[in-house]
């Protein structure tokens, strides 16, 4: 399928689409005023997928020296599977990169099934488990985190 989604960066005018997008992806969605702090801060990397003027997609990330934290990432229920939620993780990661991470961590739902399989296909591996860390319903977090820039010791030939 022809992928006629337009990425662009999130501007104020589009809280309610990504309130009503939360809503309909997580049992515990980020709040209208949650969303609204995270997108003013000026280390956020925020963008949406629109298609035919409709807000279809959008992550949420922070970028704090050199690390960078994946916050929220939705896909509106009647537009997954197409590819657009690895688009945005891609485009997340590249623009945590830009800015100088070198290190993406994000935690997901133990159970979250589609969302772990998309992490793994892009790169992100297990780097431990935070007990009870979600609530309603309450659940363990996956803690996963992607290298982006290899450490000095990674893969190091043996002298
Ligand atoms: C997780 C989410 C963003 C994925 O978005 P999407 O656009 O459907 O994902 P994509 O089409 O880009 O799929 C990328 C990969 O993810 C995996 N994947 C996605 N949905 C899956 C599912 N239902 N079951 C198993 N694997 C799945 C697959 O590996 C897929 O690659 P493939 O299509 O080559 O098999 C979407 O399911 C969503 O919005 N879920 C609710 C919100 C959420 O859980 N966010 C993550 C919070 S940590």
């Amino acid at each position: 399928m022809v992928d006629r989604c337009l990425l662009r960066p999130t501007v104020s005018t589009d809280l309610p689409a990504l309130v009503a997008l939360e809503r309909s992806s997580f049992s515990d969605p980020w709040t209208a005023e949650q969303l609204g702090e995270a997108i003013a801060d000026e280390a956020a990397i925020a963008l949406v997928l629109e298609e035919q003027g409709e807000v279809v997609g959008s992550v949420l990330a922070r970028v704090v020296a050199d690390e960078a934290e994946i916050l929220t990432i939705a896909v509106s229920p009647t537009h997954r599977r197409r590819g657009l939620g690895r688009r945005m993780l891609d485009a997340a990661v590249a623009d945590s990169a830009a800015r100088g991470a070198q290190t993406v961590w994000l935690e997901v739902r133990h159970s979250n099934r589609a969302a772990r399989e998309m992490y793994l296909g892009a790169g992100f591996v297990a780097a431990g488990v935070r007990r009870g860390y979600y609530r309603r319903p309450p659940e363990d977090a996956i803690v996963l985190c992607h290298r982006i820039v290899p450490a000095a010791s990674d893969g190091a030939p043996l002298q």
